[in-house]
C-alpha cells in the first residue's frame, strides 16, 4: 500500500479552478482502497502571506468544509490541520540545518513571490523546508502535485537523502514525485488562468444570486444575439466543456455557429451545469460552516491518527541526530 500525501494552502474559499484542478482528483485518489492517503490543510504555510487571525481561522475551516462537502471521506483517509501537529515545526528546524541557503534563495516560487514584496519574511524563504517536513514527517511514498511544485519536491528529496546519509538510510522515506502533467487549466472570468491572486474566480459556494452575478460577469466579445459566434474562442464554452456532457457541449457549439443564440443563453446553461454539479456540495458546505464544532471534531480525529506517525518519525530523527 502506497502512502499518498498532499497539502492545500488555506488562502481562501477554494474556487472552481482549485476544485477541478486539485481537489476532485485528490479525492478520487484518496477514495481508492489501495491508497493510504494523508490530506492536510497547510495553514502554517498560510501565515507566510496572510496576517489576519480571523482569515487564518475562517479559511482553514472553509478549506476543510469544501473538501468534505466535495466528497472527501475523512474515515477513508487521514484528514488534518497542519497546525494541530506542531511536530512539523521541530522537524523543519532539523531540516533547516541541512538545507542550502543558496538553493532556497534561487527557488522559482521564492523568487516570484519575493519579487512582488517590499518586505520578504523568512517564512516565505523557508516555505520549501516546512513543505519537506510535511512530507517526511508522515513517511509519504507519493506526493501528487502540480508542475509548479516540482522544485519543492526535489528539495524534499534532497533533504531526505542528506539526513539519511548521516543518520542511516531507513531514517526518512525519500518520496516519489507524481507530477500531474495533464492538470487541466481552468480559465477565470477574464479568460486568464483562474486564480485567487487575479480576483477572476468563480466561487461555487456563493449564494445563488451572487453566483449568478459571477457567471454573468464572464468576459465575452460584444457580438449581437443574432450573430454567429466562435465557440473555440469563448471562455463560457471553455468552462462549459469542463462540466457538461459531450452532447450538451456539441449542442452549445452548434448554437454558437448558427447565430440567434446569445452569450446570456450560454451563461444560463453554464450556471445550470454548475448548480447541477455542485448544488449538493454547496448545501453541505454551508451546513458544515454553520457547525464548526463538527469540523473541529473531524479534524481532531485526523490529528490523532496523524500524530501516531509524526511522533514515531520525530523520535527516530531526534535520537539519530544525537538528541
Ligand atoms: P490560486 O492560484 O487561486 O492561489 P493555488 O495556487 O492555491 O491557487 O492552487 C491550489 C491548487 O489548485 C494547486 O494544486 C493548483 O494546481 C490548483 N489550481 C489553482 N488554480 C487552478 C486553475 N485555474 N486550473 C486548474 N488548477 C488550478
Ligand atoms: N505548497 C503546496 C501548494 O502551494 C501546498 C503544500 C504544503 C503541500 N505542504 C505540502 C503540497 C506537502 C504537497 C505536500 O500547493
Amino acid at each position: 500500500m502506497a502512502r499518498i500525501l498532499t497539502g492545500v494552502q488555506s488562502t481562501g474559499v477554494p474556487h472552481l479552478g482549485n476544485i477541478l484542478g486539485a481537489i476532485l482528483p485528490a479525492i478520487e485518489l484518496s477514495n481508492k482502497d489501495e491508497n493510504d492517503s494523508f490530506i492536510f490543510i497547510a495553514n502554517l504555510h498560510t501565515l507566510t502571506a496572510v496576517k489576519n487571525q480571523e482569515d487564518i481561522r475562517e479559511h482553514t475551516y472553509a478549506v476543510a468544509a469544501a473538501w468534505i462537502a466535495l466528497g472527501l471521506d475523512p474515515e477513508k483517509c487521514v484528514f488534518y490541520r497542519q497546525s494541530d501537529l506542531p511536530e512539523v515545526t521541530e522537524l523543519t528546524w532539523y531540516l533547516n540545518c541541512f538545507a542550502s541557503f543558496n538553493r532556497l534563495q534561487l527557488a522559482h516560487s521564492f523568487k516570484d513571490k519575493s519579487a512582488k514584496l517590499d518586505d520578504v519574511n523568512v517564512g516565505l524563504y523557508d516555505y520549501p523546508v516546512l513543505m519537506a517536513a510535511d512530507i517526511l514527517l508522515y513517511d509519504a511514498n507519493i506526493v501528487p502535485v502540480g508542475k509548479d511544485q516540482k522544485q519543492h519536491l526535489e528539495i524534499t528529496r534532497d533533504l531526505a537523502s542528506k539526513v539519511n546519509q548521516l543518520c542511516g538510510e531507513d531514517t526518512l522515506v525519500v518520496p516519489d514525485i507524481s507530477l500531474n502533467e495533464s492538470t487541466m487549466l481552468v480559465p477565470g472570468i477574464d479568460g486568464q488562468k483562474m486564480s485567487k491572486s487575479y480576483g477572476n474566480f468563480i466561487d461555487i459556494f456563493l449564494p445563488a444570486k451572487k453566483l449568478k452575478k459571477q457567471v454573468n460577469s464572464i468576459v465575452t466579445d460584444s457580438l449581437e444575439l443574432e450573430d454567429p459566434k466562435d465557440p473555440d474562442n469563448c471562455t463560457v464554452v471553455d468552462l462549459y466543456k469542463l462540466l457538461a456532457s459531450p452532447e450538451k457541449v456539441k449542442e452549445m457549439e452548434d448554437n454558437y455557429r448558427a447565430g440567434g443564440y446569445g452569450y446570456g443563453h450560454a451563461k444560463k446553461a453554464l450556471l445550470e451545469e454548475i448548480n447541477e454539479h455542485f448544488g449538493e456540495a454547496r448545501d453541505k458546505y454551508n451546513d458544515l460552516m454553520a457547525d464548526k464544532k463538527k469540523l473541529d471534531e473531524i479534524l481532531a480525529i485526523g490529528a490523532d491518527k496523524a500524530r501516531k506517525v509524526s511522533q514515531a518519525t520525530l523520535s527516530r530523527v531526534r535520537t539519530r541526530l544525537g538528541y
